[in-house]
């Protein structure tokens, strides 16, 4: 392989977010994807020996983990496996990155603050998460930073698109079953589409390339940017802006938090500020409702 077609070891490629960055990294070198379904290399995180072997075999210039254990009521009652993925493998993948000088780009989540603001979260916010999830994903961050490999962290929300399992195509499929859903209004935050994620996660991954191959994240080392869209919404604005872009009838009765328990509990207001990675890379992206139709013209034309 030439110097300018590093290898980037790609964890999580099945995922919403995976499924993106496999071909928007595409461009930056050659995409190695390991994992359970179809990877390129069979990886089971739960056995973290597996990880440490595959990752001394490749030695790859850059590893992305898109991995996580998102199911966030799940979490509450399998906390050790929510902290396995989203902490211990992270740090593992952070020693393994100090050890052989590989930088690591990671994701993360608003589930980290409390909810509780009047301004859209800043990266430097006391985070105070309320869930498994966020805790287990906090100590992640932690735990990366803590390893002293060359990393950054893009926190991200909402996340959704074509594939996997998120709130667009649960809503599309109700929405095809129900005459009447009720949906929460008093929580707020940015729907993202995961294609708006990997592209702008490779373009600063782009800057970051050296013309020797490597990637080098230089003063940005250890930082962490948040990346959502812009604009907020609440679940109901989200779920009624689908629905105004579907053909089929339902009412949508906006309900409170209270009136909808879950296990977890979320944030109310998780919307965050992404004025730093517009500084630092000059990524931006635009409002969440001009994400969604995009999402949803492609899929209309992939006949989804
Ligand atoms: N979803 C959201 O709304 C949201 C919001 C904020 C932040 N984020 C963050 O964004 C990132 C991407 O999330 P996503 O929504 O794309 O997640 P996702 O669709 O749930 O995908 C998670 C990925 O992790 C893999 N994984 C889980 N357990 C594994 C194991 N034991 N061994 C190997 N692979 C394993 C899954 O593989 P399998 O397919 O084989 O299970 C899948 O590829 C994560 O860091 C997440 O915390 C997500």
């Amino acid at each position: 392989m030439s110097e300018a077609s590093p290898l980037i070891l790609l964890f999580g490629h099945s995922g919403q977010l995976g499924w993106e960055l496999r071909r928007t990294l595409a461009t930056l070198g050659e995409v190695a994807t390991a994992g359970v379904d179809g990877a390129d290399h069979y990886l089971d995180l739960t056995d973290g020996a597996a990880l440490d072997v595959l990752v001394h075999d490749l030695r790859p210039a850059l590893m992305v983990n898109a991995t996580a254990y998102t199911a966030v009521d799940k979490a509450e009652t399998e906390e050790k496996l929510a902290y396995r993925i989203n902490a211990e493998v992270v740090g593992e993948m952070g020693r393994l990155g100090a050890e052989m000088d590989i930088p690591v780009l990671h994701f993360s989540t608003d589930y980290v603050f409390s909810g509780v603001a009047d301004r859209p979260w800043k990266e430097n916010d006391e985070p105070a998460p309320r869930s498994i999830y966020g805790k287990s994903k906090l100590a992640g961050e932690q735990a990366l930073f803590a390893s002293r490999a060359e990393h950054l962290i893009l926190r991200t929300a909402w996340v959704y698109g074509a594939r996997g399992r998120n709130f667009l195509l649960t809503m599309q499929r109700l929405f095809a079953e129900k005459d009447r859903l009720k949906v929460v209004a008093d929580q707020f935050g940015a729907p993202t589409w995961s294609r708006f994620i990997a592209e702008a996660a490779s373009q600063v991954l782009a800057q970051c390339k050296t013309p020797q191959g490597q990637f080098r994240f230089g003063r940005h080392d250890g930082q962490v940017f948040h990346l959502t869209a812009a604009g907020q919404a609440s679940w109901h604005e989200f779920a009624q802006a689908i629905l105004e872009q579907t053909a089929e009838d339902c009412v949508l009765d906006p309900i409170s938090t209270e009136q909808y328990p879950t296990p977890a509990a979320r944030p109310a207001y998780s919307v965050l500020d992404n004025d730093n990675l517009a500084a630092a890379f000059g990524v931006r992206l635009p409002h969440w409702r001009r994400g969604l139709a995009l999402c949803l013209e492609e899929m209309r034309d992939a006949g989804a």
